[in-house]
């Protein structure tokens, strides 16, 4: 029963209405009950002015709908042990949820841009800034998430050297109050770069900033054999949610019919989950991706002896 509907964001947005985040496409998303999105970019972009850039349709729909929570899960499929550049001991058994706040900080800190100093250099900036209310809502989620799952929140931030982060750890230790059970830490970037590939099982909710989950959320990804099996949901205060695969266009492979689908068909389970209230069928699509990796199934990125490669 669902009514689909189609709308252009990023490049072919722009090559067909001129803009990567058309108003035709604001207008069927703020209606929509949820979206689920394709990846945005591409190499012949990359001249155009930064506003009219595919990235940048991405950063306004996110925005536009107030979606300031991101949750990539980052889940090692059994069957996927020896896709991981990790011992299989290290990763078998994986599953943390990073929560990525999504319309605030670096990202979107306002002034921004490249001006030019009075000795005639240029120079470029981009504020990293969060507020109060900001910074609790997403640490709200964070903690909510743990609730759902072995009640552990990790807070990653840069206190030892940001301002922003001093504020982002003081604010999660007051939130942290309402939330009693859950056990919370907080660890520099830095350091969870590092723990991520040391003994990445000691995560179980990671919540962070814009840019630290946007990096971190690639080096999870990967710890479970490829970026290519990582879904992600952008949401608000509402139901509304933004639906998306965590990896981008790669158009080194455009074309050649070997891009792996799991984490967009993972992404549409996702939607049905939390935007659409339909759990069994979420269920179903969960199940029938195990069912592929089960009977042996791979992409090429996740290929490995005695498997059957298969196209998109
Ligand atoms: C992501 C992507 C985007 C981001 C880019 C394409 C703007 O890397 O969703 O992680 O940085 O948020
Ligand atoms: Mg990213």
């Amino acid at each position: 029963n669902l009514q689909l509907d189609y709308a252009n964001i990023g490049g072919i947005a722009y090559d067909k209405e001129g803009q990567p985040y058309p108003e035709t496409t604001q207008a069927l998303a703020k209606q929509a009950d949820a979206i689920l999105l394709g990846a945005v970019g591409g190499p012949q972009y990359d001249k155009l002015d930064r506003p009219l850039r595919p990235e940048r349709g991405l950063l306004a729909i996110r925005s536009d709908l107030g979606l300031f929570a991101n949750l990539r899960p980052a889940i090692l499929y059994e069957e996927l042990a020896s896709a991981s550049t990790l011992k299989p001991d290290v990763v078998a058994g994986l599953d943390i949820m990073i929560v990525r706040e999504l319309t605030g900080g670096i990202y979107f800190g306002q002034p921004r841009g490249i001006r030019v100093l009075d000795n005639g250099e240029r120079q470029g900036y981009n504020p990293a800034v969060y507020s109060e209310s900001e910074i609790e809502r997403i640490a709200r989620v964070g903690f909510e998430t743990a609730m759902k799952r072995n009640k552990r929140l990790c807070s990653v931030d840069k206190a030892n050297v940001l301002e922003v982060s001093e504020l982002w750890r003081e604010i999660v230790e007051k939130v942290g109050k309402d939330f009693p059970e859950v056990e919370l830490s907080h660890m520099y970037v830095d350091n969870a770069a590092m723990q991520l590939v040391r003994a990445p099982k000691q995560f179980d909710v990671i919540v962070t900033s814009n840019m630290f989950g946007d990096i971190l959320s690639d080096e999870a990804s990967m710890i479970t054999g490829s970026i290519g099996m990582l879904s992600s949901a952008s949401l608000g205060k509402t139901k509304l949610g933004l639906y998306e695969p965590s990896h981008g266009s790669a158009p080194d492979i455009a074309g050649k019919n070997i891009a792996n689908p799991i984490a967009t068909i993972l992404s549409a389970a996702m939607m049905l989950r939390y935007s659409l209230d339909l759990d069994k069928e979420a269920d179903a699509i969960e199940a029938a991706v195990a069912q592929v990796l089960k009977e042996n199934y791979r992409t090429v990125d996740i290929m490995s002896e005695g498997m059957t490669q298969c196209t998109t």
